[in-house]
């Protein structure tokens, strides 16, 4: 896949009308509403102010959820246009509707340095079918389009993909940076090129732990899944998460690493508990030798040692999904240690979005991280190495 898409700076903005598809699909408060992370608005910014500054009058769009076509007004956009106008320090006008009468009078009035939201793009029911009809009322508003929007990048959708076929398309920084830094961390990585990966299911990670065979030096497998791979090696795992049908596909996803002289790291021991809960007590065990009614729920200090030990010397480290139930304090450990090995390595390190983006924010390692991205299915589709519809849609350099 090319990744070399032209961006905003590659084109005359000055002027124009831009359509700028960005990704404020934030968390809220399930009873209040609010805004729990602005990261993704955030992250928008230095987009929308370069396209500003440099006399574009800025039309954002985005979804929010899954509305499913209808007016979910707990899931409207209007929260975030506020923000969005706190952060940029300027008024941020907000249409009621995504193409209706409001969205097109207030982007026909629209004068160059000055922002409008357009309403929910899923309220529409031709935005997740990728409705050529939708996508060309989108860009009736516009004179060129703007992609800024990495974590939607895997949606073949009209507001990601179907504008693209009637305006100019061109990315903005956010999604130059994202294919630049996993680009190349995937194309011409640093040696050695060690990738973790975590998580509950084989399944979810397959392709991703395929496409890394190809790519890495040492491939390291925790979380969940890992008891799949410990169980079809013959281990014992007790009642831990195990996916019955993908014992197979572990073995032969052993031997593909053995084949390729890829180092594939497995736990060696487990912190077990007797059920799935916050204040189940953690015993650390051999993880091919957990007790018929315990499960393991995070990887035990023998593993944590072997695992930060590959990190030791890496050049690049990509990281992807949690070792263990991080979100229960007494199981949090491994994940926590990885976070911090990958802080510490001095290798260029990428953290997938999502879980693993999470955990090291909230333990406070994300300013020692190259790089975490905002796309939680867009980046495992990236490391999988699929084409992504709303990246490929966009103009070469
Ligand atoms: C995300 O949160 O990963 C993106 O906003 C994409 O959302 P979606 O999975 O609802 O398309």
């Amino acid at each position: 896949m090319n990744y070399n898409k032209k961006t905003v700076r590659d084109v005359d903005v000055g002027g124009k009308r831009i359509l700028l598809r960005c990704d404020f699909n934030v968390p809220l408060d399930k009873a209040t509403g609010a805004i729990t992370s602005d990261k993704r608005i955030t992250a928008a910014l230095p987009t929308i102010q370069y396209l500003l500054e440099n006399g574009a009058a800025v039309i954002a769009c985005s979804h929010m959820g899954k509305p499913k076509g209808e007016r979910k007004m707990e899931l409207s956009l209007a929260p975030v246009a506020k923000r969005l106008g706190e952060l940029l320090g300027r008024e941020v006008m907000f249409a009621a509707d995504t193409v209706g009468p409001d969205a097109k009078a207030k982007a026909e009035a629209l004068k160059p340095g000055e922002v409008l939201l357009l309403e929910n793009t899923r309220f529409e029911p031709g935005e997740t079918k990728n409705d050529p009809e939708l996508a060309k009322e989108l860009a009736s508003m516009a004179e060129l389009y703007v992609s800024d929007a990495f974590g939607s990048v895997h949606r073949a959708h009209a507001s990601t993909v179907g504008v693209a076929e009637f305006l100019p398309a061109v990315s903005g920084f956010l999604v130059a940076r994202e294919l630049e830094v996993m680009g190349k961390a995937l194309d011409d990585p640093k040696r050695p090129f060690v990738a973790v990966l975590g998580g509950a299911k084989v399944s979810d990670k397959i392709n991703v732990i395929g496409n890394l065979l190809t790519k890495a030096d040492t491939v390291i497998i925790g979380g969940g899944m890992a008891y799949t791979f410990i169980k079809a090696q013959g281990g014992s795992i007790g009642t831990s998460l195990l996916e019955e049908d993908k014992q197979a596909l572990a073995l032969e996803t052993l031997a593909a690493a053995q084949e390729k002289g890829v180092k594939l790291l497995l736990p060696v021991d487990t912190l077990a508990a007797k059920g799935f809960s916050a204040d189940a007590q953690p015993v650390a065990m051999d993880v091919a030798a957990i007790p018929e009614d315990m499960m393991g729920l995070d990887i035990g200090p023998k593993t944590v040692e072997l695992f930060c030990g590959a990190l030791k010397g890496a050049g690049t480290v990509v990281w992807n999904g949690p070792m263990g139930v991080f979100e229960f304090d007494a199981f949090a450990g491994g994940t926590r240690a990885m976070a911090r090995a990958i802080a510490e390595s001095g290798a260029v390190s990428i953290v997938g979005g999502g879980d693993s983006a999470a955990a090291v924010e909230q333990m406070g390692y994300a300013d020692r991280i190259t790089h975490i991205s905002t796309g939680g299915g867009a980046s495992l589709e990236f490391l999988e190495g699929r084409e992504l519809p709303g990246v490929a849609c966009l103009q070469d350099r």
